[in-house]
């Protein structure tokens, strides 16, 4: 069978060339013995639509859509899920049997599974804390609120924007906003990082004290979480965890909405974690 021949899969953003989700799904393909073909396609801004259709028109079976695309791959679905509609956003498309183009995303997803059953953290009754209300956060907070935490508190910069989430999300469970400077000190299990302060080297601007003895996590991976980690650790975490397993979960949750299958994870995460 030539390369041409396999189901064709992608992932489109912008930027997109240092997207490591061709080596997750490749990795995917050998473990599940899935014949498939998985590739990073980077997008110009105004050529979002165009590019989906084009994809598809050709064979394409399914596509990953990243920054700053998830919107719009949502916009343009005819069919959405739940997940998607509570996100706002997609990041993985397919078309179904009839040829109309679906929308899921697997953020929240993969977030929960990393945290609960690869980190064994049980959300139930613990208040959790959320930094960020960009499109991040809003991607997992119904799966987080799914799990019955005591509290979710969500905190952001800005905070009319966590206020906004707050409200937003709270048919799905007991959720509560505060100001970075007014977070109450309720003791909380686990903190996520949601935000892209580590990008510019910098933390969010809140009080150290709230993470003493908490689980942290942050959204993102590699270098690139270690400034709120290292902080983290410092002022009293127990644990500070990056985003990899989240990555990878996402990714699994993804493959198996295409192919019915879902792949093993552990031995990804541990190869790109020492990577
Ligand atoms: P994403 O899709 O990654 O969530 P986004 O929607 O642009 O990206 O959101 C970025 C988030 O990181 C926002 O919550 C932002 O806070 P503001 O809403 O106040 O802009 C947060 N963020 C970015 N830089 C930050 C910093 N230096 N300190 C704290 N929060 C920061």
């Amino acid at each position: 069978m030539s390369q041409s021949d396999l189901d064709q899969y992608a992932v489109m953003g912008n930027p997109v060339e240092h997207s490591v989700s061709p080596a997750i799904h490749s990795e995917f393909s050998q473990q599940t013995g899935e014949r498939l073909q998985y590739r990073a396609i980077l997008v110009a801004e105004d050529q979002f639509p165009e590019a989906v259709q084009r994809f598809f028109e050709s064979g394409g079976k399914g596509l990953n859509i990243t920054v700053p695309f998830k919107e719009k791959a949502f916009a343009m679905a005819e069919i959405k899920d739940q997940r998607a509609i509570a996100a706002g956003a997609a990041n993985t498309l397919w078309l179904d049997s009839e040829q109309r183009l679906n929308a899921s995303t697997t953020d929240g997803l993969g977030l929960l599974q990393d945290l609960t059953v690869n980190q064994q953290l049980d959300l139930e009754g613990k208040n959790v804390l959320v930094l960020g209300a960009g499109g991040a956060v809003r991607g997992v907070l119904k799966e987080l609120l799914a799990r019955n935490p005591k509290q979710l508190v969500i905190s952001n910069r800005t905070s009319e924007k966590a206020e906004l989430l707050a409200q937003q999300f709270s048919s799905f469970g007991n959720i509560t906003c505060a100001s970075y400077s007014q977070i109450p000190d309720i003791g909380f299990g686990l903190v996520i990082n949601g935000t892209s302060a580590s990008l510019h080297g910098k933390v969010p601007a809140i009080d150290g004290a709230l993470l003493v003895g908490s689980f942290c996590y942050d959204m993102m991976y590699g270098q690139n979480a270690r400034v709120f980690l290292d902080w983290a650790i410092k002022n009293g975490a127990a644990q500070a965890v990056d985003g990899v397993g989240m990555l990878v979960e996402q990714a699994a949750e993804s493959f198996s909405i295409w192919r019915k299958v879902r792949p093993l994870t552990r031995d990804i995460i541990c190869s790109l974690r020492k990577s």
